[in-house]
């Protein structure tokens, strides 16, 4: 049978992708900062975590994030930059998902397909930026795009078969963007799992290390 790790479980995305992928008949396995004490801004407790973790997965789903962090939302301006709130954004979006390949590729499988998804956002496409603003998730998502696509050359070399992405999963009616989705085409979480699982099962090893949209777009870094 086949198995799934998803990071961020107690998440909007996160709840719905573990629903969808039991949905699939996958056994799944998930793991939060709020059920199993996994903070992804602190090293200790996600070696502590994920070092518990055992067996082999062939799909790990990194769903955890944030926008808002301890009350700091997106700047509209440069000189709404914090130092503190910027750092923030890299520790639980960028460093966070890093810890997590560096203590979970080891639960990948080395002989068969498997898949390292993380979400990271349209917004921290560089290419793509035609609006500025919201500098720190912004520049924390490209971090973290740069974070997986570093790493799927690295693992492609012990995994053959390994498919390490990033994904924006479109703008979802999650607590994340209660505040911010106005004007926007938004999605259910519901719907927006099954879109994300789709482009992950259409995905091959040479497709490795690309950033794509819910649709199964690739979007430009
Ligand atoms: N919703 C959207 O439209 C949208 C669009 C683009 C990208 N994304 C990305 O998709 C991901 C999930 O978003 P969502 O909408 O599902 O958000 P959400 O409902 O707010 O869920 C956020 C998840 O992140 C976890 N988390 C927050 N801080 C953490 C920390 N310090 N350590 C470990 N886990 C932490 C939360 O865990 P606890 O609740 O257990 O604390 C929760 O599981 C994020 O990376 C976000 O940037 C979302």
């Amino acid at each position: 049978m086949e198995r799934a790790l998803v990071i961020g479980a107690s998440g909007g995305i996160g709840q719905a992708v573990e629903a969808a992928l039991h949905a699939r008949g996958v056994s799944v396995d998930g793991l939060s900062r709020s059920r199993d004490g996994l903070d992804l801004t602190d090293e200790a407790s996600v070696t502590r975590v994920l070092g518990a973790v055992d067996g082999v997965y062939d799909q790990i789903f990194v769903a955890s994030g944030g926008l808002e962090i301890d009350g700091a939302g997106p700047e509209k301006t440069i000189r709404a930059i914090r130092a503190t709130a910027m750092m923030d954004q890299f520790a639980l979006n960028a460093v966070g998902p890093a810890l997590v390949l560096r203590d979970a590729a080891r639960l990948l499988p080395r002989d068969r397909r498997c898949v390292f998804a993380a979400l990271s956002a349209r917004v921290g496409s560089i290419g793509d930026n035609r609006l500025g603003g919201w500098i720190s998730y912004r520049a924390a998502k490209a971090a973290l795009n740069q974070v997986i696509r570093t790493a799927s050359i690295e693992l492609s070399r012990t995994h053959r078969d390994s498919i390490c992405v990033a994904l924006h999963p479109g703008t979802v009616r999650t607590g994340l963007t209660q505040a911010y989705a106005r004007g926007h085409e938004t999605m259910s979480a519901e719907d927006a799992a099954v879109n994300l699982l789709s482009v992950i099962n259409e995905l091959a090893p040479a497709q490795t290390g690309q950033f794509f949209d819910w649709a199964g777009k690739p979007i430009e870094w």
